[in-house]
């Protein structure tokens, strides 16, 4: 069943965090499902522009679609996610998706607002709440690169004006993650008195990481071990998301996790299989590692077990 971004956030805020999962073909669907459904979690299934291109949005929508037909008790909301504002407008007018997010923080402050209220707008007419961002995050952003060193972290003061001024639903805060697999060259980066400093000013607002994945280590050797190169990639300590959660943190972006578990199980089934040309295989295999993956990410958020709660509310 599809919810509202609104309504799940309005159950989890300071209790759980809703795991927010990329997905890109029915592999990753079917996984996805899967592994909410065993560990008994709501979730949020994001599609980015990338995806939109990759698989087109038609058959993205009807996977999803068959998805919630095939498994009717999961209970999850749809996102676009680090949209631009003419994929917002298309995703608002689409009406399947819970929620989108406007991604104007290539911006200055001033126009990021004024791109953001826009979407925001025309968004609340149709009941779609809006996530934006406010700060930058390091590594690579859709189309856009930003220089680990120009990163920056949302200011408290900024991100309440900002919220007062767009009426944005939720707000994807620079912490100290960024996307992709290398986030750290060395310890964990993650600035809890900075969430803490944002919450302080926007009590009760719900507030998005991006760049979450944990870059499991097994992985990684996993798929160096098959032939991949992939040095020194590193993620967030998964056991921190439980500090986040009380923060005002509710919803975790995870995408690059997912491409580390595909990778690793393609590059091991066909080196161990090198006659093997049915790509059934390791896609089998695949949803479910990745079921796994999920189910064990939503334990670490605290998601798990929430389903049936959600259900009763609903
Ligand atoms: O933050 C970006 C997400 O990981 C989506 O990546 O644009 O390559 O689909 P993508
Ligand atoms: P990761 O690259 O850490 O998976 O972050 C994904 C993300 O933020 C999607 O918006
Ligand atoms: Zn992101």
């Amino acid at each position: 069943m599809i919810i509202t971004t609104k309504q799940l956030f309005k159950i989890a805020y300071g209790k759980f965090a809703v795991g927010a999962y990329n997905i890109n073909n029915l592999e990753q669907c079917i996984g996805l499902f899967c592994g909410s459904l065993d560990s008994q979690a709501p979730f949020i299934i994001q599609i980015s522009k990338g995806a939109r291109d990759y698989a087109n949005k038609s058959m993205l929508e009807a996977i999803i679609r068959a998805a919630d037909k095939l498994y009717p008790e999961a209970i999850f909301a749809v996102h676009l996610d680090h949209g631009d504002e003419d994929t917002c407008y298309d995703c608002i007018a689409s009406g399947f998706y819970s929620s989108v997010m406007i991604d104007a923080s290539m911006f200055d402050f001033n126009k990021n607002i004024e791109v953001t209220k826009r979407v925001v707008e025309r968004a609340h007419q149709k009941n779609i709440s809006v996530e934006a961002e406010l700060g930058e995050l390091g590594g690579v952003e859709e189309n856009i690169q930003v220089d680990e060193k120009n990163a920056h972290l949302t200011d408290p003061d900024q991100a309440a004006e900002f919220v007062k001024q767009t009426g944005c639903d939720s707000l994807a805060v620079a912490i100290g993650t960024s996307h992709g697999a290398y986030k750290f060259k060395t310890a964990q980066g993650l600035h809890f008195d900075r969430i803490a400093a944002i919450q302080k000013k926007l009590p009760g607002f719900p507030l998005v990481m991006h760049g979450s994945s944990s870059v499991p280590q097994e992985e990684v050797e996993r798929i160096n071990k098959y032939g991949g190169k992939m040095a020194g990639a590193r993620g967030v300590d998964e056991n921190e998301f439980a500090r986040a959660v009380p923060l005002g943190v509710v919803k975790v972006n995870i995408d690059t996790d997912g491409r580390l578990v595909w990778t690793a199980v393609h590059r091991e089934h066909f080196i161990k299989n090198p006659e093997n040309i049915d790509f059934r295989k390791p896609g089998k295999i695949f949803m479910n590692e990745y079921a796994k993956f999920i189910a064990h990410k939503n334990e670490k958020l605290g998601s798990a077990g929430w389903l049936v709660k959600v259900r009763e509310v609903m």
